[in-house]
């Protein structure tokens, strides 16, 4: 689906996000549209570090069956429903989350809640629809409270989300927030958001490339970042060109 600018600017404005197009473009003022210029990162190492050995799974189905009948973690027992993730099997882009809310954990669907309504949005301004892209997270139960994820469930979680990323193979991939950033690129938490944002990263053997933007959690609580979520997601969408 190709959006005409008037659209994706209407959906762009109903967000939060104020685009200005450069007067070149026939636009208004100042340009702040995301930079074209994509700054590509060293390739990091393959996801190959945990210590579980890879499962093996036979297809996205078999997966999300093993994530629903789960019990690696604690957080089985307080969760109404696992969340697997939802897709397109063949997408181009995925979208990886932190862990399931309150919604999701009741409906068993990733971002299902305000944070959810939000990531449509964003992702109907690319163009796009939520069952042309993959979302997952990174740990599929949903924590008490809300809180972040313990290092131990990421670990314990983390072979279902390489598995998916292995079988969807997207040509991008968007790290919403820093718990699924850190889980991607193996970096230490204490790198800060602003050191893996504004870069194209690469993920796992094949090096798809990765960016890394704001959860939309975050943009809900602040939303002057909004301009810079939509700044990574034009440079992700760059390199699907
Ligand atoms: N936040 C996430 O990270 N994932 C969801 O599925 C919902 C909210």
């Amino acid at each position: 689906m190709v959006l005409p600018d008037h659209r994706r600017t209407r959906i762009l404005d109903q967000i939060g996000i104020q685009v200005w197009r450069s007067r070149d473009a026939g636009g208004e003022d100042s340009p702040v549209t995301a930079s074209e210029e994509s700054r590509v990162a060293a390739p990091v190492d393959p996801v190959n570090s945990t210590e579980q050995e890879p499962d093996r799974y036979r297809s996205l189905e078999d997966i999300s069956a093993k994530v629903l009948e789960c019990q690696r973690c604690p957080l089985h027992t307080q969760r109404k429903r696992a969340v697997p993730g939802t897709g397109n099997p063949d997408a181009d882009w995925m979208f990886v989350g932190e862990a399931p809310g309150r919604e999701e954990d009741i409906r068993g669907l990733p971002f299902v809640g305000r944070a959810g309504q939000l990531l449509d949005s964003m992702i109907l301004a690319l163009g796009l629809s939520r069952d042309q892209v993959y979302i997952a997270n990174t740990i599929k139960c949903r924590p008490p409270n809300n809180r972040d994820p313990s290092p131990e469930e990421v670990r314990k979680c983390e072979s279902y989300l390489k598995a998916q990323i292995g079988m969807i193979q997207p040509r991008v991939i968007v790290a919403l927030g820093r718990i699924s950033a850190h889980l991607l690129l193996k970096t230490p938490d204490s790198v800060p958001m602003r050191e893996l944002r504004g870069q194209v990263h690469q993920h796992g053997p094949t090096g798809t490339p990765l960016v890394v933007t704001y959860h939309p959690a975050y943009l809900l609580r602040s939303p002057d970042q909004k301009a810079r979520a939509w700044e990574d997601l034009l440079l992700a969408r760059l390199q699907l060109k």
